[in-house]
């Protein structure tokens, strides 16, 4: 029996510390939280080569063919780049409707676009899985479907980013951070014991489009970095030479290496039960990504210093900067700030029903 019905949600994310260091094989420590995006998926009669997509909240639909997906724009980038990766990796499909609905806001720096990507790609499998294969099994593993997620960011919408939300969400499990080294793409469960702590995000109200924004500009910058510095990433660029490197490369190198640090450090306090000292490394994290890396905005100031104000340990931006949301650490006797959005980790990607 075909598949008839399906859906998959795919969780957003917050990283708790280790912000543009994915595409310099560095270090993160991203969760998956609560929100994310569902794709209910079921199969049309017909000749099924066709997929209708329909993004419910936007009220706006979409029509393609499996067979020639081609360039388009919006969310609508998304479902063609899915299914065209997916047929390109080999993943049998089949045509139906998909209806997207989500919870992530988008460019709010929650990684809305992973989680719709996912969302479809898991959505899609499972419509188009063969009937001697089990339901719910992956046909590739879950870091291969990182990687055709990112190609559909990359090639489809043109936001050069890197594996940080993708992974997140495809790994993601609750009351677990996970300690990512996107050089060898170890994922690492860390528990995060936060003793009464919380974690909160302010949405800054301004909105990114990486396409459009600095992100790409910035990753540029690293790679010429590393080929003044005659290295494959900044991974391997030692410290004591960054001072070779001309402005701004030499502050947006510098940063990379020390936010690296900070990834390290922010396990060790959790790991040794003092969550609270994770405010000082979320305060040196924001300024370092204010001041070297450059990716701050005036909104986004004006709502990491209302967070600090109204008590919180430590504050800073989230996710791919120029807007976007702001992380802040609330400590265990103080009660959640106006607007703020309390964030757990969740489960990652998966089937729903
Ligand atoms: C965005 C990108 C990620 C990562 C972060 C910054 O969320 O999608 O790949 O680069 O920005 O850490």
């Amino acid at each position: 029996m075909p598949v008839e019905e399906v859906a998959a949600f795919a969780p957003g994310r917050v990283n708790v510390i280790g912000e543009h260091t994915d595409y310099n094989l560095g270090l993160a420590l991203p969760f998956a939280i609560a929100e994310g995006v569902t794709v209910r998926a079921r199969a049309e009669g017909g000749d099924g080569g066709r997929i209708l997509a329909i993004a419910s909240d936007l009220d706006e639909r979409d029509e393609l063919m499996l067979a020639a997906p081609g360039p388009a724009q919006g969310w609508r980038a998304f479902v063609h780049g899915a299914v065209a990766e997916l047929t390109a990796a080999g993943v049998p499909l089949a045509g139906g409707v998909l209806e997207i609905s989500g919870g992530v806001p988008q460019g709010a720096g929650l990684s809305s676009s992973a989680a719709l990507t996912i969302a479809l790609c898991l959505a899609l499998i499972e419509l188009g899985r063969p009937d001697d294969v089990a339901p719910g099994t992956l046909p590739l593993e879950r870091v291969e479907l990182a990687r055709l997620c990112s190609r559909v960011e990359n090639d489809w919408t043109g936001a050069r980013t890197g594996l940080l939300d993708q992974l997140a969400s495809l790994y993601g499990a609750p009351e677990t951070a996970l300690r990512i080294d996107f050089a060898s793409l170890a994922v690492v469960p860390v528990p995060m014991r936060l003793q009464g702590c919380r974690l909160v995000v302010a949405d800054s109200g301004e909105r990114h489009v990486h396409a459009g924004s600095g992100y790409n500009e910035r990753r540029e910058e690293c790679a010429r970095a590393c080929r003044l510095l005659g290295v494959g990433s900044l991974r391997e660029a030692r410290p004591e030479r960054l001072s070779e490197l001309p402005e701004p490369l030499v502050r947006r190198a510098r940063h990379v290496l020390e936010e690296n640090l900070r990834v390290q450090e922010a396990v060790a306090v959790l790991l040794e039960g003092r969550p609270e000292q994770l405010g000082p490394l979320l305060n040196a994290s924001h300024a370092s990504l204010r001041d070297l890396y450059e990716i701050s905005t005036p909104a986004v100031e004006a709502t990491v210093r209302r967070l600090l104000d109204a008590g919180a340990l430590g504050a800073r931006i989230v996710g791919g900067g120029f807007g976007g949301s702001v992380l802040g650490l609330i400590p265990p006797d103080l009660a959640i700030p106006a607007g703020c959005l309390e964030v757990r980790p969740g489960p990652g990607a998966h089937l729903l029903g």
